[in-house]
């Protein structure tokens, strides 16, 4: 069985294959002959993941899925959320101006609950289904670590003293909020395929 992964992001590509074994074969959007960049101007994290589930089914007719993550921080009511890409105005992707700006807005709060959330839209035989991962923690007052990328060096987990910045890929991706949407989708397709 084939599906497309509706992204050329290779880590990410990297980690579902990993996580898929030979269950399925997973295609890129190379894979199949797109070179669109799918603008995700939807609203929530569900509705970008759906955007780029949809453009793949609608215009390939492939089984495929998409996701979509953000950082949702309680004393900030949940931002940045679905923008967590382009927090910091006048910057896109930046994670250092992005991370810089969190820790400005967290300044003097005593609530520095987080989590990062996870949607992941499949749409499969024509069916849409839609799935959920999510790491709750802490972000931390200064940054730490190396490693990851985005604000894994100001997120630290419940339960961990380190931030996913300063863990190995292995140890993030073990409970990093996409590792358990895919999770939930494996899931699914293993109760669907049996
Ligand atoms: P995307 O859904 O993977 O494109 O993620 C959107 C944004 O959320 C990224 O640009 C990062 O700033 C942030 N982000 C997503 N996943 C992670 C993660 O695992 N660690 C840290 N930041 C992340």
């Amino acid at each position: 069985m084939e599906i497309v992964f509706a992204s050329n992001n290779e880590h990410k590509l990297q980690e579902i294959r990993q996580i898929a074994g030979d269950r399925f074969k997973v295609l890129s959007l190379a894979d199949i002959g797109c070179d669109a960049d799918i603008t995700e101007d939807g609203d929530t994290l569900e509705a970008n993941a759906r955007i780029k589930a949809r453009y793949v089914a609608s215009r390939y007719g492939r089984d495929c899925f998409a996701d979509d993550t953000g950082l949702e921080v309680e004393a900030l009511d949940g931002a940045p959320g679905v923008h967590s890409a382009r927090f910091a105005p006048g910057t896109g992707h930046d994670s250092a101006a992005n991370t810089a700006l969190l820790l400005e807005k967290l300044e003097g709060k005593d609530n520095r609950r987080a989590r990062f959330r996870t949607a992941i839209c499949l749409i499969i035989g024509g069916e849409e289904h839609m799935f959920e991962g999510i790491v709750d923690g802490e972000i931390t007052t200064t940054p730490a670590g190396k490693a990851g990328f985005g604000y894994d060096p100001v997120f630290r987990p419940d339960g961990w003293t380190a931030t996913f910045a300063d863990a190995s890929a292995e140890e993030k991706n073990s409970v990093s909020h996409r590792r358990r949407a895919l999770d939930n989708m494996m899931k699914f397709l293993d109760e669907k395929i049996d």
